[in-house]
């Protein structure tokens, strides 16, 4: 069964972005287990709530550190929260619609692995240099 495990390419060393992305990756990886052996549980749709508002949080929170440390390219990331927010929305209204399928939940299974990890790495690590450049002026 394919999960997507933290790895310490992804840290930024921000420990509250840290924490946040590794408890959305672990919420995300039991939500796609759960789905797949039970995908009739009636757990699964506060299970996708829960993953949906950490997902918006965890995004204001960041938005918050970059304009707090008058990031350069905010309005770049916030671009790229803005599709990553709008992929979600898709993919919960899918999961919901389709009660939890396969089909379903490789959607967000294929969105986690790519978008997700992708902005992860180029944009959020980006940001993490340009934090620990500026604290440590
Ligand atoms: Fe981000
Ligand atoms: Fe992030």
């Amino acid at each position: 069964m394919p999960t997507i495990p933290w790895d310490k390419k992804f840290a930024t060393e921000i420990p509250l972005i840290d924490s946040q992305h590794k408890h959305f990756l672990l919420k995300a990886n039991l939500f796609y287990a759960k789905c797949k052996i039970h995908p009739a549980s009636t757990e699964l749709e506060a299970d996708l709530s829960l993953l949906e508002q950490l997902f918006l949080s965890h995004c204001l929170n960041e938005e918050g550190f970059q304009k707090e440390s008058h990031y350069p390219y905010f309005h770049h990331h916030l671009a790229s929260h803005d599709r990553l927010r709008a992929s979600m929305r898709e993919i919960g209204h899918f999961l919901r619609k389709a009660s939890f399928s396969d089909q379903a939940v490789q959607e967000l299974y294929d969105f986690l692995s790519s978008p997700f990890i992708d902005h992860l790495l180029f944009e959020d690590i980006k940001f993490a240099r340009y934090w620990k450049e500026k604290a440590s002026l």
